[in-house]
């Protein structure tokens, strides 16, 4: 198979047998929630699903009915967590055509997870094409509202009914998609940010950098903390000396000083490599800004906020897009950045990012893909 970089490619649709949802939802009823979205509630009438055995490698391309899975309750995802997924979005345009950013990125970093946790990696063509297949059939469910998108999630899990602890042999992907708004249920205003106490993300040699589920269950806990705090993330310092910014829950982040220069952890294999942290120095450094990459303390972060030399703080995501931080929470400080209002570096790189997105400008960078 291969795939196409110009106009819709639906052509690799064809390796997908489409079971069709008999009881798909009523036209009316679809637009509704539509119309009425949050983050991750609300999902497509089909799905895609490609399964996996050690002897005959993939198999049974399908786009089949949104619904419950069958699992054995032996079934090695369920005891030793070997999962991986993604996150991209399917973007309407102005004029009823629908786009995805740089897919290519995330079926590349599909398989970089897919090796940290011994599980198959899938074609680049297969990822890309489960994902054209799947909007072949629910394009339909690519909102139309300012800011909206269709949020694609592909994972990979363990499926072997099997006790024993080594790489399974039967392995299922999927591709789910839900029609989301903003992540953060007030939309575009600056969030709280609570440092993790005792917690880290990843460690070296570990699975930070991979995009496995089993960084976001061992980051519930603080994540809670963080809620219990009144803030709406959390942040990681470094495993080792417990002083470097890493990154969010969800999100990378950078911070802005008042020198115009924006600066963001710089990758040490604990870090997930975000494709829109990539975008966005880029998009900087087209700018002429400078972006600095190294290890950022939050001790120099929360005195640069309180001295003035830090101006802004933004997280950066492909649910959270770019986001601004307004506050910075932990037992020893709490300080306000920029007011608690939202910086003008930070929103002038959402919407530079987000124009690109919704073709509201030409894409220099060849990062938007048409799908339909
Ligand atoms: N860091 C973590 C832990 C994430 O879950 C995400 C989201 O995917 C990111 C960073 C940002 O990555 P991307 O911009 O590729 O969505
Ligand atoms: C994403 O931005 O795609 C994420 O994975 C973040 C979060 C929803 C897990």
């Amino acid at each position: 198979m291969t795939h196409h970089t110009g106009a819709p490619a639906p052509s690799n649709a064809g390796a997908f047998r489409v079971v069709a949802n008999s009881s798909p939802m009523p036209e009316a009823e679809r637009e509704a929630a539509l119309a009425n979205l949050a983050f991750g509630t609300q999902f497509t009438d089909h799905m895609a699903h490609i399964t996996w055995t050690r002897d005959g490698g993939w198999d049974d391309y399908r786009v089949e009915p949104y619904g419950p899975l069958t699992l054995d309750p032996a079934a090695a995802v369920l005891h030793y967590a070997q999962e991986i997924f993604e996150g991209l979005k399917a973007y309407r345009w102005a004029d009823g055509s629908v786009w995805l950013f740089r897919p290519d990125d995330n079926a590349g970093r599909f398989n970089r997870s897919a090796r940290r946790m011994a599980l198959p990696e899938l074609p680049v063509e297969d990822f890309l094409a489960s994902v054209t297949s799947l909007l072949a059939v629910d394009h339909p469910w690519v909102p139309r509202v300012e800011e909206s998108s269709l949020y694609l999630r592909p994972f990979m899990f363990a499926s072997e009914a099997f006790l024993g602890v080594r790489p399974a042999n039967v392995i299922e992907y999927l591709l789910i998609a839900s029609p989301v708004g903003p992540y953060f249920a007030g939309g575009v205003k600056p969030v709280s940010i609570w440092v993790a106490q005792g917690f880290h993300r990843a460690g070296i040699g570990g699975t930070g950098a991979a995009k496995c589920g089993g960084n976001y269950a061992a980051s519930l806990l603080p994540q809670q903390q963080a809620y219990d705090k009144g803030c709406q993330q959390v942040l990681f310092l470094d495993a080792r000396e417990d002083k470097f910014l890493e990154e969010l829950g969800g999100m990378n982040v950078f911070v802005v000083r008042s020198d115009g220069t924006v600066e963001t952890p710089r990758l040490t294999g604990t870090i997930l490599e975000g494709i829109t942290r990539a975008s966005v120095i880029q998009m900087l450094e087209d700018q002429n800004v400078t972006v600095v990459l190294r290890d950022i303390t939050a001790d120099e972060v929360v005195a640069g906020v309180e001295s003035g030399e830090v101006a802004e703080v933004f997280a950066c995501g492909t649910a959270a897009v770019v986001t601004p931080v307004g506050r910075l929470v932990s037992p020893d400080f709490d300080v306000t950045i920029g007011g608690g209002q939202a910086g003008d570096v930070t929103m002038r790189i959402r919407k530079a990012l987000t124009d690109i997105q919704y073709g509201r400008v030409e894409d220099p960078y060849g990062w938007m893909r048409r799908v339909v």
